[in-house]
C-alpha cells in the first residue's frame, strides 16, 4: 500500500467541480491582481480568526516580516523564539537586523518553554515570537503575562494553526498573527499564500503598505516596501475552501485518535502529547521514536512516506552556526530533533491507511 505523507491528489479529486469553477470564474473575470476575490477571502478568513482585520500577502514568511516591521523591529532589536520551527520565523528576524534569542522547548508540548523566557529577556528584547507549532497552541497566558510586564509585543507563528484554539480562543490568542497557506497547510492553496491577521488598525495599514510598493493608492508611493499580495487565484480558491477547514480539522483529531490508540502499545514510540489548554489541529502528527532513521527507512520500503520536522534546529543551520551557536545549546530541542517522525496526516487518511502504518511501525519493532 502505498500513502503519501500529505495526499493532495485525493482532495483534488474530490473537490474538483468546486475548485475548477473558481478556475473558470477566474479566467472569465481574467483579474489575476488584487480584486473582489481577497476582499472576501480577507474578510472570511478574519471572520474565522475572530479577529477584524486580515491582510492576504504571497506567504507565510512575508507575513512574519511585515509582522515584524509593523510592529517596529528594528536592527539590533532582540526577538525571543524556539529554535525548533520551521527556519522562517528566525530567519525574518535577522533578515531585518535584529536578532532572534533562541529559548528551549518544552519537552512535552514541543512549543516554547515559557519557564524559560524571563531569563532570556534583556534591555533589548522587543517581542516575542511563539511558534505554534504541529496545530497546537503554545502556553498563551504565561508569555502574555511577561510581554504585559516587560512592554513586550508578541507575534504568533501560527502558519501551521488554522483554527487552532489556546483555552478555547481560536489563534491567534493575542492582537496579531501569521499564516502560511503553501499547499500542504490545513488550510492550503494551490501556490504560495500567506496572510497576517489583526485586530490592530495601524498593523493592518502597515501591512497593506508594505505588501504593495509602499503604496496604497495608485502610483503614489509614502514608503519603500514589498511586492507581496496575494494573488486572486490562490484568494478565491482559499474562499471556496474555508467552509471545509474544521470538518477537515476535525478529521485530522480523528486520525490522530486513531493513531494514539494504535501506537500506545509500542514502548519505543511515544505519541504526541495534547496540552490541557489546546484545541490541536494535527497539521503534522509528530510521534518520537527509537531510532528514528530505521524506522523512516523501513516505512518508505513500505510504500508509506514520512518527514522529519526538522531535521537539524535553527540554531545548528549554517548562518547561525557562523554566528556562534554550537551543538549543546538547546538540549531539549537537539535531543528532539534527533528522535521526531511526522507520520502520514491530511483530512482523507482512511483508518485502513492508518492501521497499515500502525502495523507496519509493529513489525518494525517486532512487537
Ligand atoms: C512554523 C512556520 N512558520 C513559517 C512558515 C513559512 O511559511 P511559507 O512557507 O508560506 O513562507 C512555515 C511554513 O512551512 C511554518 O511552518
Amino acid at each position: 500500500m502505498k500513502i503519501a505523507f500529505v495526499d493532495l491528489q485525493r482532495q483534488n479529486r474530490r473537490y474538483r467541480k468546486a475548485f475548477s469553477h473558481v478556475f473558470n470564474q477566474t479566467l472569465k473575470d481574467s483579474i489575476f491582481v488584487e480584486g473582489k476575490p481577497v476582499e472576501r477571502f480577507e474578510r472570511q478568513f478574519a471572520d474565522f480568526c475572530g479577529k477584524k482585520y486580515c491582510v492576504g500577502l504571497n506567504s507565510g514568511t512575508d507575513a512574519i516580516l511585515f509582522a515584524l516591521l509593523a510592529y517596529g523591529i528594528s536592527p539590533g532589536d532582540e526577538v525571543i523564539t524556539a529554535p525548533n520551527s520551521y527556519f522562517s520565523p528566525a530567519m525574518m528576524i535577522s533578515q531585518i537586523g535584529a536578532v532572534p534569542i533562541f529559548v528551549d522547548i518544552n519537552p512535552k508540548s514541543g512549543n516554547l518553554d515559557v519557564s524559560k523566557i524571563e531569563k532570556a529577556i534583556t534591555k533589548n528584547t522587543k517581542a516575542i515570537m511563539p511558534v505554534h507549532l504541529c496545530g497546537q497552541s503554545a502556553d498563551m497566558d504565561p508569555i502574555v503575562k511577561l510581554a504585559q510586564k516587560y512592554r513586550l509585543s508578541i507575534i504568533e507563528d501560527a502558519c501551521q494553526a488554522h483554527g487552532a484554539r489556546y483555552k478555547n480562543k481560536i489563534l491567534p490568542y493575542t492582537e496579531t498573527g501569521t499564516f502560511s497557506f503553501y499547499p500542504g497547510k490545513n488550510l492550503g492553496s494551490f501556490g504560495d499564500a500567506g496572510a497576517i491577521v489583526t485586530d490592530s488598525k495601524k498593523i493592518r495599514d502597515s501591512a497593506l503598505k508594505l505588501r504593495n510598493d509602499g503604496s496604497t493608492k495608485k502610483y503614489i508611493h509614502t514608503q519603500f516596501g514589498y511586492k507581496s499580495r496575494l494573488d486572486t487565484f490562490q484568494a478565491a480558491i482559499l474562499s471556496a475552501k474555508i467552509p471545509l477547514l474544521s470538518q477537515w480539522n476535525k478529521n485530522r483529531r480523528q486520525a490522530a485518535l486513531l493513531y494514539n490508540n494504535l501506537l500506545s502499545g509500542i514502548k519505543q514510540v511515544k505519541t504526541p502529547i495534547e496540552m490541557p489548554y489546546v484545541y490541536h489541529i494535527y497539521h503534522l502528527y509528530m510521534i518520537t521514536c527509537e531510532n528514528r532513521d530505521g524506522l523512516q527507512k523501513y516505512l518508505e520500503s513500505y510504500g508509506i512516506s514520512t518527514v522529519i520536522h526538522y531535521p537539524i534546529p535553527i540554531h545548528l543551520q549554517k548562518p547561525y552556526r557562523k554566528r556562534g551557536y554550537k551543538p549543546g545549546m538547546y538540549p531539549v530541542t537537539e535531543k528532539r530533533s534527533k528522535a521526531i517522525l511526522s507520520l502520514p496526516m491530511f483530512p482523507e487518511i482512511t483508518k485502513k491507511e492508518i492501521q497499515f502504518v500502525y502495523k507496519t511501525i509493529a513489525s518494525f519493532y517486532a512487537v
